[in-house]
């Protein structure tokens, strides 16, 4: 694999991913959601931007993303609406960008003959944990109109390794962090609100847990389960194996900014009942077993980072415009 495609580069894990990539040698053309001021997202001001090549269109739009896979022999699909939130408004929306998009990918990875297609799921299509840690064997169980568009991409991909033999592989992240997450997640919207001065900070649901992946760790994870030789056909869970609840999350970043802000439940944010995943913990065996991936970074060593940057580009960030 040395040409690849990577759709979504232009947000906050396609913008660490293709760095990573561009660093590591490959060959990199960025997808990115056309806009007629030709923003280049999180890889505007990038310090790899004249090593990138870039391509604009819209994955629903099966020309645009033909063309930009013509010539790659590999291809890292991450395009998505990911917002549960929105999902809940806009569900066709979803089945478009998300199960139209990864058509799009597919069928033009099997038209151009692409040798290694990686199409990102992610840790909501296994709903609340049914049995702990959550292996790949999990039941799915989509609890909102996001997690289902993803789940059908996802078998999507897998009938056609199984009907045509397309080397695809299933990456799919527990929750991912770090700097350039916009604040419709919860770490950048308690960040924000904290180092914003609010004396009241405003959350949904504060029991659910999480295993929260610092993002160089799951961009790593993504290229190690990408250049692994096996793997076609199957599904690769990247997480930590530790859960922490909301709750415990804002106290502990509370304590690194060394805010004594007050944490309250803000009934209008939180989901309906059978929506809300309670529980989410990463069996990570398969990962470990299969590749060389050693994560680099712990919770604490993560957030500070993620810290770090939000406070420089405080004004980039409105998380009163979001219902985490
Ligand atoms: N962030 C997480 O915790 C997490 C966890 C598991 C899986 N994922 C998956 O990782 C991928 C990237 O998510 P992210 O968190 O970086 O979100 P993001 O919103 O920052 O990135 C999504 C990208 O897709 C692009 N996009 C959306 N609609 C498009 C369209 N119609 N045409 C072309 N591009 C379009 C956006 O412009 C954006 O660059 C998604 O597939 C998501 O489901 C994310």
């Amino acid at each position: 694999m040395k040409n690849i495609l990577i759709t979504g580069s232009g947000g906050f894990i396609g913008s660490h991913l293709t760095e990573e990539c561009v660093k590591r040698g490959f060959k990199v053309r960025a997808f990115l959601h056309y806009n007629s001021s030709s923003s280049r997202g999180w890889l505007e001001d990038s310090v790899y931007k004249n090593d990138i090549e870039f391509i604009s269109g819209d994955v629903r739009d099966y020309d645009a993303v033909s063309s930009a896979i013509k010539g790659c022999d590999g291809v890292f699909h991450l395009a998505a609406l990911v917002g549960i939130p929105y999902s809940y408004v806009s569900p066709l929306a979803y089945i478009r960008t998300n199960v139209e998009g990864t058509y799009n990918v597919l069928q033009s990875s099997r038209e151009y003959n692409v040798k290694n297609c990686l199409v990102t799921s992610t840790s909501e299509t296994y709903g609340t944990a049914q049995h702990v840690p959550i292996d790949e064997k999990h039941p799915r169980n989509a609890q909102s109109p996001y997690a289902a568009s993803k789940v059908a991409a996802d078998q999507l991909a897998l009938s056609y390794y199984r009907s045509f033999d397309l080397p695809v592989k299933i990456v799919r992240p527990f929750n991912t962090f770090g700097p350039r997450q916009s604040a419709r997640a919860i770490i950048p919207t308690a960040i924000c609100q904290m180092l914003k001065g609010q004396m009241e900070l405003k959350f949904g649901n504060l029991s659910p847990t999480r295993d929260f992946t610092f993002v160089k760790d799951t961009v790593a994870g993504m290229i190690a389960i990408a250049q692994c030789e096996k793997l076609n056909g199957e599904e690769v869970n990247i997480g930590m194996n530790q859960e922490i609840s909301i709750g415990d999350l804002i106290q502990k970043i509370a304590k690194l900014i060394n805010t004594s802000s007050k944490i309250k439940q803000d009934q209008s944010r939180v989901r309906p009942e059978a929506s809300e995943v309670q529980r989410l913990l990463c069996d990570n065996t398969k990962i470990f077993k299969e590749t060389n991936w050693k994560p680099q970074y712990t919770l604490e060593k993560g957030l500070t980072e993620t810290i770090d940057s939000i406070a420089k580009s405080l004004h980039l960030y409105k998380p009163e415009l979001y219902n985490v």
